[in-house]
């Protein structure tokens, strides 16, 4: 049938399918600003605008916008620079959503853009109110909503005129002012280029703090490092440009489906794939008798890999519903359907294993009884244990004899979902050469070619990854999901191949978070100090051992060393880390932002907050009291380090007191007055302890019966891990004076290339945007470990660096040349290189030198970087809440992170890092759960049961950074990505543990959870 419609302000005509959704038809016309998130309505990627109204597309019929007007980003604005055909650059919204940082992953962003623009149409002066309202109907997995709501705001004051409009208001980093402005520079000073990577910069001592953005403390001499500069990427992602990997199109590409079991443990009996081989446009149907059995993981890791084997791309046996049964490919995705349900599977079902507790017990099933299995340390399979972990510091025992107090306590943490926009999408396709292309949604791209190259029976040399932009991965990412599957289909075809998960996949057919059960036992003297602590976990798996072990290792290694149990009269640390990682019949765990941090993080500050208060303890100081300080050894960094040889690293830069004291002022905390409130009508020995004296908010105005108060965490991350992360980068000088930097680096959204173009421009001499960066192809690139362990700016940013320097010293030779001084002498600065005399020529005239007239070469140069260090970031979490007694519904009210994440690169792009993670953060804490039924089924596989928070649901969130410089890294970094997942949790739970005085001690917080709790505390059970 034909579609008659205007689109973007042209007539047109389209040729659809009856039962085509409008998404489908505007992407086949390469309209590609127009995303799939779901199938349901519940994300807003797809939205476009019906006759001005925003509309999800991929629910509606494409045939339902004949005769009708459709908006797309596509019809707002376009690059301002485009040769000798002018044009009036982006719309106001596009750029004020570039300025302010609202773009990471950039997936949602046209849905976002082109709502905004609705908005304003109808409501030019809206709230912050109406604007988060408008933005609620589109999910943003990675801001947190705080800068796309800045954006909208900004450019709606720009659209009225309004003069204070011109530049983008604070970046939130300070909350109320503007990004420090960049340093004069004056050719004259000293040579901006970098010291020895192992100095500090200038003579200033490492660990002087300072809070951003009043001053950056440690002053690097650099312009880039430290300015809020807008992201590289922005402009494409803004204009919905097709960076993404399902934004691709080859001839002849088939549609990839997978089969997933219904049942949670059984072997394929029989399985018949006759009619749908035989269906009109099926290309492929394969199944474990078609391709080869090989025991691999699918987690994305260095080699050797650190745990089992364990997996293979199609199996007799399923171990849980959804996993692999059969995959087809076809002509369209509709024949691959068909396909899916004309193959018969008889299966042989087995009794499943759905409870952690219960999968060690003598007699369970055994869920990989598969004798190809490949062990990894001490992992059992028969007892379905896949991996162990045994650590002790000291002499434990002998300390809890010592101790005065030894506090006990269990905690819970559930399985949730990364839930990034973009779901999993790969495409495969045999190149001109015969080389298996994977263009690919990856956060290790280079991982992924190495681990398929054995699964596929191909050489690594004939396989090359590509990884286009990420619509956020948060560590799902981290595994290779569809690339092995989709790579056979082509194998088996002759022809490229797409697949793409549907949300629901995403969440039943994916890895997620591991749920955990902890137990703490804290020895404790009478004034508070620490003198032992032991944590034993019951790790769930699931149904593979992919991360099994390294997750669960770094709960411990980041957990247990905040406090290091040292107080004794020994000095020693006295710490035991126990932890059992089961499998299960559910689905895979595996790599989720925070790598197994954020379960520890809970259990620990609860358990210190309930320490706390039962020896009538301020919460801040028996914190500080306790935490690790610089100079000292991190404790665990002896014992774990994720399959490598441990060794002892000392902790050179801590400012986590300087991050309570400022939290605490932001929050309003301990300055006296009265406390968290009573209202309501527990009372009675439901009475907040007086102890408890933390808080001084002002009088109550809530209704009864709700309570309001604060709670605090602390908590430590990694950066990278220590040598074993490894990354490179090159960087080429162009005739015109500007710079290629090919990096490994996968930038999920996290702004890496942008922070890599800045170090690199700071010592080239140069403009970010004179840097062109490019990541990543495994062809092309140097190599990188990926984006995981929050290792990008501090890793492949020391390759940067160190490929810069290379760089920059070719440069001086030939400009000393030119200019006659010694390379030595020559600054490079402003895209020129001076002379001490203040002569100069340009990094232009350089390249031209170099290339064409004198001593002809090319300036370019490799750098590659690795640390025998994993300095740990450090952050004080505060929130506050509102409990609704009656109900148990918990309102956050305030988060506030003061972090020390070392020098900040970029305050833009950290703290929308650290905005976006608390968000995250807020519905682990609140409501996010993977829930299954008795069968092992997940109960709600779609955004709306799971429900991640809408932009009108956040709490205010303010974000401080409290710099030092780490003296291991060239420009004094330390890690930000994951380090926000860490404390909203607790300092929530102890928020409502201090409102209530009831401690609850598993997540999420739900409303059923709380009131539960409250109804037990009032001997309601
Ligand atoms: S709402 Fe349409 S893709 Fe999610
Ligand atoms: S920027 Fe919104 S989903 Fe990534």
């Amino acid at each position: 049938m034909r579609l008659e419609f205007i689109l973007n302000g042209r007539s047109e005509s389209w040729e659809i399918a009856a039962n085509e959704s409008l998404l489908a038809a505007l992407r086949r016309h390469g309209v590609f600003s127009v995303k799939h998130g779901c199938e349901t309505g519940e994300c807003g990627a797809c939205a476009v605008l019906l006759d001005g109204v925003p509309t999800t597309s991929c629910t509606l019929l494409a045939a339902q916008a004949h005769g009708h007007t459709v908006t797309t980003v596509e019809a707002l604005g376009a690059y301002p620079e485009q040769g000798w055909r002018h044009t009036a650059g982006l719309h106001p919204i596009q750029q004020a959503f570039v300025e302010t940082g609202a773009i990471q992953c950039g997936y949602c962003t046209p849905a976002l853009v082109l709502t905004a623009y609705a908005l304003l149409q109808r409501n030019p002066n809206p709230t912050e109110a109406e604007v988060r309202q408008a933005l609620s109907g589109v999910l943003c997995r990675c801001t947190g909503y705080v800068k796309p709501v800045e954006a909208v705001l900004l450019a709606a004051a720009r659209m009225r005129g309004e003069p204070l409009a011109g530049r983008p208001p604070a970046w939130g980093v300070g909350g109320d002012q503007p990004s420090p402005p960049a340093p004069e520079y004056s050719p004259t000073l000293p040579s901006p280029n970098l010291p020895s990577p192992a100095l500090p910069f200038g003579s200033l001592a490492t660990t002087q703090t300072q809070v951003l953005p009043e001053v950056v403390v440690a002053p690097v001499q650099a312009r880039h490092v430290g300015a809020a500069v807008p992201k590289v990427d922005a402009v494409k992602l803004v204009q919905g440009k097709p960076a993404f990997a399902a934004d691709f199109e080859l001839r002849g590409m088939l549609v990839g489906k997978l089969l997933h079991s219904p049942i949670a443990h059984g072997y394929i009996k029989r399985i018949d794939v006759s009619k749908a081989r035989a269906l009109p446009g099926v290309h492929a149907v394969l199944t474990y008798q078609d391709v080869p059995r090989v025991a691999h993981s699918t987690a994305g890791q260095s080699d050797p890999i650190p745990g089992p084997l364990d997996f293979f791309s199609l199996d007799r046996k399923v171990r849980f519903v959804g996993d692999r049964v059969a995959a087809v490919a076809a002509e369209t995705e509709e024949i691959a359907r068909r396909a899916l349900e004309l193959i018969e599977v008889e299966y042989e079902e087995l009794p499943a294993v759905l409870d952690p507790r219960a999968s060690m017990a003598p007699g369970a099933p055994v869920i990989h009884d598969e004798p190809d299995y490949v062990p990894f340390g001490e992992c059992d399979p028969q007892r379905n244990l896949a991996a162990r972990i045994h650590i002790q510091l000291g002499d434990v025992d002998e300390a809890f004899k010592r101790a005065d107090h030894v506090f006990e306590g269990e905690y819970e943490v559930p399985r949730v979902q990364q839930a990034p926009i973009e779901p999993y999408v790969c495409i495969t396709y045999w190149d001109e050469d015969d080389r298996l292309v994977i263009r690919t949604s990856t956060q290790v791209p280079f991982h992924v070619r190495r681990m398929l190259a054995p699964v596929l029976g191909l050489p690594v040399k004939r396989i090359r990854v590509i990884k286009p932009r990420i619509g956020g991965g948060f560590g799902n990412k981290q595994e290779v999901m569809l690339e092995d599957i989709c790579a056979h289909l082509t194998i088996a075809t002759g022809r490229p191949v797409k697949m793409e998960y549907t949300r629901e996949e995403q969440f039943s057919a994916s890895t997620s978070r591991h749920s955990m059960i902890i137990r703490l036992r804290t020895g404790v003297m009478n004034d508070g100090r620490i003198v032992a602590n032991e944590m034993r976990i019951l790790s769930d798996t699931g149904a593979y051992g992919n991360h099994a072990l390294t997750v669960t290792g770094n709960t411990g290694h980041k957990a247990m060393s905040l406090y290091p149990a040292n107080k004794g009269p020994d000095g020693q640390s006295h710490i035991r880390f126990v932890a059992d990682i089961v499998y299960t019949n559910l689905p895979p765990a595996g790599a989720f932002r925070g790598y197994g941090v954020p379960q520890g993080f809970f259990a620990l500050e609860s358990h210190m907050e309930r320490i706390a208060r039962e020896l009538g303890l301020d919460p801040l100081q028996f914190r500080l009291m306790n935490v690790i300080q610089a100079g000292e050894e991190h404790p665990m960094s002896r014992a774990w380090s994720e399959g490598r040889e441990a060794h002892g690293e000392i902790i050179r830069t801590c400012a986590i007191a300087e991050c309570a004291r400022v939290g605490a002022e932001l929050i309003g905390w301990g300055s006296g007055g009265p406390v968290d409130q009573e209202i309501g009508k527990l009372g009675g020995e439901d009475t907040p302890s007086p102890l408890y004296q933390s808080t001084n908010l002002p009088a109550p105005n809530l209704p009864s019966p709700i309570l309001r108060g604060q709670g605090v965490a602390f908590v430590m991350q990694g950066t990278a891990i220590p040598n074993l992360d490894m990354g490179a980068a090159s960087i080429k000088l162009n005739d015109d004076g500007s710079f290629n930097l090919l990096v490994g680096a996968t930038d999920l959204g996290t702004g890496s290339d942008t922070v890599l173009a800045q170090m690199a421009a700071d010592i080239l001499g140069c403009e970010p945007e004179d840097i062109i960066v490019y990541s990543s192809d495994t062809d092309f690139t140097p190599f990188d470990k990926g984006a995981y362990a929050s290792s990008t700016t501090y890793i492949s940013g020391g390759a940067v660096a160190e490929a810069a320097r290379k760089v920059a010293a070719q440069i001086q030779q030939v400009a000393g040349q030119m200019l006659g001084v010694p390379a030595e002498e020559v600054v490079l600065a402003e895209r020129r290189a001076w002379a001490p005399d203040g002569r100069s020529v340009t990094l232009a005239e350089v390249a031209l030198e170099s290339l064409h007239h004198t001593n002809q070469h090319q300036i370019m140069a490799v750098g590659s970087w690795m640390s025998p260090d994993s300095p740990p970031p450090f952050a004080a979490q505060f929130a506050q809440v509102a409990v609704d007694v009656e109900t148990g519904q918990v309102t956050v009210e305030k988060l506030a992170m003061v972090l020390d994440c070392g020098v900040i690169v970029n305050p833009l792009t950290a703290s929308g890092q650290v905005e976006g993670g608390m968000a995250q953060a807020l519905g682990y804490a609140i409501c996010e759960e993977m829930a299954f039924d008795r069968h092992g089924r997940l109960l709600n596989p779609r955004f709306g049961p799971y429900h991640i928070f809408t932009a009108d649901e956040m709490p205010e969130m303010q974000v401080r950074f409290v710099e030092t410089f780490e003296p291991t890294h060239p420009f004094g970094v330390k890690a930000v990505a994951e380090i926000p997942l860490d404390g909203v949790a607790p300092a929530v739970a102890n928020a409502v543990y201090a409102a209530t005085g009831v401690q609850i001690t598993a997540i999420p917080l739900t409303p059923e959870r709380v009131w539960r709790a409250l109804g037990h505390k009032k001997g309601r059970w």
